[in-house]
């Protein structure tokens, strides 16, 4: 999908479709709003009448379609944004993918989004209404169909939003978003991929590829590395499956004199099965997801080349496929990792957590950032506490908290803040026989006792944990209630939100 800004005038466009938001009418009889009155003449009066007849509501997801005649598109869409007083950009997001997953396969293959219909003083101004437009028509028009065979219905090739007179700010936000847009195609491609070709060494050879094509110093850790080095937590995860680990890191210099640093570290199972803690078999081929916060790391240092941050980036994706067998490791095991701090492992499906031990206190001894930020499809209990569409945040650091919540609130990926406290650091740190356990073996707090386990190998970094478990990816169970840009398998959920908190560094948090 191409997306173009245009200052064309929408009814004149070119485009098969214009589309135009409509909010939600008061209830009983009603004038036709002014600015519908020319479509009503190139609708030769439908529009008026199904006006009058209240066929048209303005209701969220409410999809109504014209034939229009004279110049211009020969189709006007009118898709209902809801309620005037709740819209904000998340619903203009929500329904320009609504738009673009409708037309698939309906033979039109260019729209028009009239940019003009979808602001609203006070709430979304032409920036974050053109942000919102470019998300939803570039992310709702996603498949993932390269092992389709017969190809599914044909998404729209080109979105133009139509701005009668962008200033420069409009400008600017567009091409930074359609860039991000293109990175987290990009991104979902690879999380999309199935176990049986992602394997750790495939994602290694996707950061170098990445590496050569965008400038990144790309550095990989074979098993053997990662033993010399002493990473004995990527390789006791690693050690069942017969595709071996990496860690693989990546680093983008930033701007200008001394940059910030910062470092985003990514849990990369490519498959969990649970190890010899074997998970059930219900909904396990999921777990092929569990490589989602590795790959964002791909797609946030892709970010941050494209989008020229001023900050320099470091990437750290702790790889492995946890499988059973018999050289898998076993409940019991206590392994040394790369901090020389102990580990007792009490079940091998809390294996997240054990690769990021040594991909966590990597970066912060040798690249000591600014701020280090992981994310990870961690603990189930995140998805029981938050659900699908809110990821999990735990920080030790306000400042850097801050900076994420503004990140959030300015792409639209929903993060909460979760505690942490000595209770927490407590229950992780009684192991018989480690300095930590990977497990407290009662259904309690899991997110955050995870998280007590995790900042124990961040070296005092200031530092901030995302728990992506329950947004990483769309089901089919879930697909039809949640966001049309979240359509198909991975989301490539903290790819906006991380470039947003790059991009926006030297701005601050709390404006
Ligand atoms: N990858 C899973 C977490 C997960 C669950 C992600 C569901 C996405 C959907 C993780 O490795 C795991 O198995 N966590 C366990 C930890 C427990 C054994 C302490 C969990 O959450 O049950
Ligand atoms: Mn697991
Ligand atoms: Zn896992």
């Amino acid at each position: 999908m191409r997306v173009r800004l245009s200052p064309e005038e929408p009814s004149l466009s070119r485009s098969q479709v214009v589309v135009r938001g409509l909010f939600e009418r008061p209830v009983g009889p009603s004038r036709l709003p002014p600015d519908l009155r020319a479509e009503d003449r190139a609708t030769q009066g439908a529009l008026g009448r199904a006006w009058t007849a209240v066929e048209l509501r303005g209701s969220r997801k409410e999809i109504t379609t014209f034939h229009r005649s004279g110049p211009g598109p020969g189709r006007l869409v009118l898709i209902g944004l809801g309620a005037p007083g709740r819209y904000d950009a998340e619903v203009a997001r929500r329904a320009s993918a609504e738009v673009v997953r409708a037309l698939a396969g309906r033979g039109a293959r260019s729209v028009t989004f009239a940019l003009e219909s979808f602001l609203r003083a006070d709430a979304v101004d032409e920036v974050a209404a053109v942000r919102a437009v470019v998300d939803g028509a570039g992310l709702g028009s996603y498949q993932f169909a390269r092992f389709k065979t017969k190809a599914p219905d044909a998404p729209i090739e080109e979105a133009v939003v139509a701005v009668p007179r962008p200033s420069r700010a409009v400008r600017a936000a567009f091409r930074e978003e359609a860039d991000l847009v293109d990175v987290v195609r990009w991104t979902r491609d690879i999380a999309n991929l199935p176990a049986c070709d992602a394997t750790p060494a495939r994602l290694a050879r996707e950061a170098q590829a990445l590496g050569r094509s965008h400038r990144l110093r790309v550095r990989v850790f074979d098993e053997r590395a990662l033993a010399r080095m002493g990473c004995g937590g990527i390789l006791a995860v690693g050690g069942g499956s017969t595709h071996p680990p990496r860690m693989i890191t990546l680093e983008y210099p930033g701007r200008g004199r001394s940059p910030p640093t910062i470092a985003v570290v990514g849990k990369g199972i490519t498959f969990d099965s649970g190890g010899i803690s074997i998970k059930p078999a219900a909904s396990m081929s999921h777990m092929k997801f569990d490589k989602s916060g590795a790959v964002a790391v791909l797609g946030i240092l892709r970010a941050a080349r494209v989008l020229n941050v001023r900050p320099r980036v470091i990437g750290v994706m702790g790889c492995a496929e946890n499988l059973p067998s018999g050289s898998a490791y076993r409940p019991g095991d206590v392994v040394r990792t790369y901090s020389g701090r102990t580990i007792e492992v009490l079940n091998t499906d809390a294996e997240g957590r054990v690769v990021l031990s040594d991909a966590l206190a990597y970066a912060a001894k040798n690249y000591r950032p600014d701020a280090l930020i992981d994310l990870a499809t961690l603990t189930g209990a995140q998805s029981v506490a938050l659900g699908d569409t809110i990821a999990g945040m735990v920080s030790t650091d306000d400042a850097l908290a801050a900076r994420l919540a503004d990140a959030s609130a300015r792409s639209g990926e929903a993060i909460w803040r979760m505690p942490l406290t000595d209770y927490h650091r407590e229950l992780v740190r009684a192991a018989d026989f480690g300095d930590v356990r990977n497990s407290i073996e009662i259904p309690l707090a899991g997110m955050l006792t995870a998280a007590a386990f995790l900042e124990t190998f961040t070296l005092e970094r200031p530092w901030a944990h995302l728990d992506i478990a329950g947004v990483a990816y769309t089901t089919l169970s879930t697909r039809k209630y949640q966001p049309a840009y979240l359509n198909a398998g991975a989301v490539g959920f903290g790819v906006r939100l991380l470039a947003r908190l790059l991009a926006d560094w030297d701005v601050g948090a709390g404006r």
